[in-house]
């Protein structure tokens, strides 16, 4: 058992979160967290705002335990999110990409804000905007990581700032929680390893090629959503590096966006001004290229096409090897933890 600032301010028994993952991280997988002692997070970014209520209520039905949300603030539907989070007092609000406007009125109920940062320099911002524990990312994690690995980042972070870490990207073992709590950090959240457990919905042959997988079978580009982001080497996210910009696919993709979100043309034009002036400075484009990212995923995720699909995954896939459940992988996660600290004290002379 660990005791650390991370499951002192959340009430959870283990450091472990399931890292927000949009589509994946639904109610029955977050549940299965929740209830063996770490920290869920019901990804709603690709949520209506009635499909975000719903899920929260049914999570609430599923799990008594505490649980987050995650949402990314550049993009159609944020605000709407938020604002239904809010009203469901949900305990910890964790966003990635964008500024938090929402921090007073979490806390004002008892909630945390859990910012997600990729680069040193914005975890001194978040904690002046009010965040209470940061998600630090690295560069091997699936989906968004910039350039810093784990390895340098979190140590960086943990001199820079005064709230709890948690270390996200390349983490699937007890030796990494171990790593981690060493580095500075108050747990892990991992992302890819949850992906590949039972109660997971990724489709089987995705699961199988994260298992396949070496930890050289990943790529890393801005080609696939319009950010710098990482996903397992498959035949379309190879050609999609060759083929470079999609512009006529990135149109529709666009259009899709506004039918799915049902935004009117004027709603449209201002979350993609909004993601204009985003802090990061996302160009236009980028919503136009998720959505076409987002249709490849769903491709992956939901057919299992392994030829016309992509996935977000991480480099740690390579260390992944085995389907268990979330309870069996949590326990095993905690109990190899603990061996590592052991085998390190025997260490000492
Ligand atoms: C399929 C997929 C979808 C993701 N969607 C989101 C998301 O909606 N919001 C977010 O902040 N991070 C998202 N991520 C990134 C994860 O939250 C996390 O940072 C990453 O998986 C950690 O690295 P790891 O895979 O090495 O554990 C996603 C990752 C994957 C694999």
């Amino acid at each position: 058992m660990f005791k650390t600032r991370m499951t002192q301010m959340f009430g959870i028994e283990h450091p472990i979160m399931l890292a927000g993952m949009n589509w994946i991280t639904e109610p029955k997988l977050v549940s299965a967290v929740c209830n063996a002692g770490g920290l869920g997070i019901l990804a709603i970014a690709r949520c209506t705002p009635k499909e975000t209520k719903e899920n929260i209520r049914q999570l609430k039905d599923m799990t008594d335990k505490p649980f987050g949300i995650n949402q990314i603030l550049v993009g159609p539907g944020a605000k709407e999110n938020i604002t239904v989070a809010i009203e469901e007092k949900v305990p910890i609000i964790n966003y990635s990409l964008g500024k938090p406007w929402f921090v007073n009125d979490v806390h004002a109920y008892g909630g945390k804000v859990v910012g997600t940062i990729a680069i040193a320099k914005h975890a001194t911002k978040a904690v002046q905007l009010g965040c209470d524990a940061l998600v630090v990312t690295g560069h091997e994690a699936a989906a968004h990581g910039a350039a810093a690995t784990s390895m340098v980042l979190i140590p960086l972070v943990a001199s820079m700032v005064k709230v709890p870490l948690i270390a996200a990207g390349g983490f699937y073992d007890g030796r990494g929680l171990a790593a981690a709590l060493a580095l500075g950090a108050d747990g892990i959240s991992m992302g890819s390893r949850f992906m590949v457990v039972k109660e997971s919905m990724v489709h089987e042959n995705f699961k199988r090629l994260c298992i396949q997988a070496t930890e050289q079978d990943t790529l890393y580009d801005n080609v696939f959503d319009g950010m710098d982001g990482r996903v397992l080497k498959t035949k379309e996210a190879e050609a999609m590096m060759k083929r470079g910009f999609p512009l006529i696919a990135a149109i529709k993709g666009a259009l899709l966006v506004k039918r799915l979100m049902n935004l009117s043309f004027l709603k449209f034009m201002g979350v993609s001004m909004e993601m204009l002036r985003a802090e990061e400075g996302h160009p236009l484009m980028v919503l136009a290229r998720q959505a076409v990212g987002n249709m490849k995923h769903l491709k992956a995720l939901n057919e299992g096409d392994v030829e016309g699909g992509i996935l977000f995954a991480g480099q740690c896939c390579g260390g992944i090897t085995d389907i268990p459940t979330t309870k069996e992988l949590m326990g095993r996660i905690i109990s190899e933890a603990e061996a590592t600290l052991a085998k390190l004290n025997t260490l000492k002379v």
